[in-house]
């Protein structure tokens, strides 16, 4: 599949057909990034749900010369799973209702536990990528060990204090060289925003890409400015679509990172 930004429809369709939730231009920026970092060997995803997001990055990091990678899910279950039955989840009925199968529904509710969860995501991913994925779930991120991780993609918590709480943790297990891609920067989430912008202001995170609802950070300066480099240099990115963002010597003197111009390729 074409990952670029001659392909938003082809990915658009995609992402739909994973019950994924984010917009085809982060898939495009993931794709950028990933192509320019070193290599990606372990992800952590916390908010897995139904494994589309897990999917979509399987496939990503496939195409770009990391195969292999072994992920972690962390999710509760408490919107899936033994959640679909309770009332909790009920906010995500109309989306189970449009992405999946009434097969895939049942078998959903069903869900007790994360070893149940994994094979659920596995089978799935296998019929919808047609690309196997490894994978472990977990149900709390304090069930995790001391592993390190190249990538991590954080995409739950509503306060400010729990997304804190959440980045304080999760950073020290992201690798000196990772990626830390916080979703829902813009929209959705908005307090993830908040508690985002306090990370940075603690020294926590450092920007490299700026997508249409995602954020890719480096957990520090230096290794931010090695990964934006690459990609300025790198010919596929159009530069019409993809610039330095002005302003970014908030974070350093000559410091540069970059802006994803979305609405032109949606224009595009
Ligand atoms: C927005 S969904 C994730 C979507 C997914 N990343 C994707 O790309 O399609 C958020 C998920 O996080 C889970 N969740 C929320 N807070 C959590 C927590 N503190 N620990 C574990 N899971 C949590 C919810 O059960 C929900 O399934």
């Amino acid at each position: 599949m074409d990952y670029s930004y001659k392909n938003v429809k082809g990915i658009y369709e995609h992402v739909l057909k994973l019950g994924m939730l984010s917009p085809p231009e982060d898939i495009i920026a993931a794709w950028m990034v990933f192509k320019n970092t070193d290599q990606v060997d372990s992800m952590l995803e916390l908010g897995s749900y139904l494994g589309g997001g897990l999917g979509m990055f399987n496939q990503l990091l496939t195409a770009t010369g990391h195969p292999d990678v072994k992920f972690t899910g962390v999710d509760s279950l408490e919107f899936i799973g033994a959640g679909a039955r309770q009332s909790r989840g009920a906010w995500y009925t109309d989306h189970f209702n449009r992405c999946l199968s009434e097969h895939e529904r049942s078998s959903l509710a069903s869900l007790n536990t994360p070893q149940e969860a994994t094979e659920w995501i596995q089978e799935r991913t296998m019929r919808l990528t047609n690309t196997p994925i490894d994978l472990k779930c977990v149900l709390d991120e304090k069930e995790l060990d001391d592993q390190q991780y190249d990538i991590i993609h954080h995409d739950y918590g509503d306060s400010v204090e729990e997304n804190l709480t959440t980045i304080r943790h999760c950073i020290p297990k992201l690798k000196d060289t990772g990626i830390y891609i916080v979703d829902d920067w813009c929209t959705g989430a908005p307090l993830r925003t908040v508690a985002t912008v306090i990370a940075q202001q603690e020294g926590l995170l450092f920007p490299v890409l700026w997508g249409k609802n995602k954020v890719f950070y480096a957990k520090n300066p230096e290794r931010a400015q090695q990964v934006v480099l690459s990609m300025l240099r790198d010919p596929e990115n159009n530069p019409k679509l993809f610039k330095g963002m002005p302003g970014s010597d908030y974070f350093g003197t000559g410091y540069k990172s970059i802006r994803m111009h979305w609405q032109a390729i949606q224009w595009a």
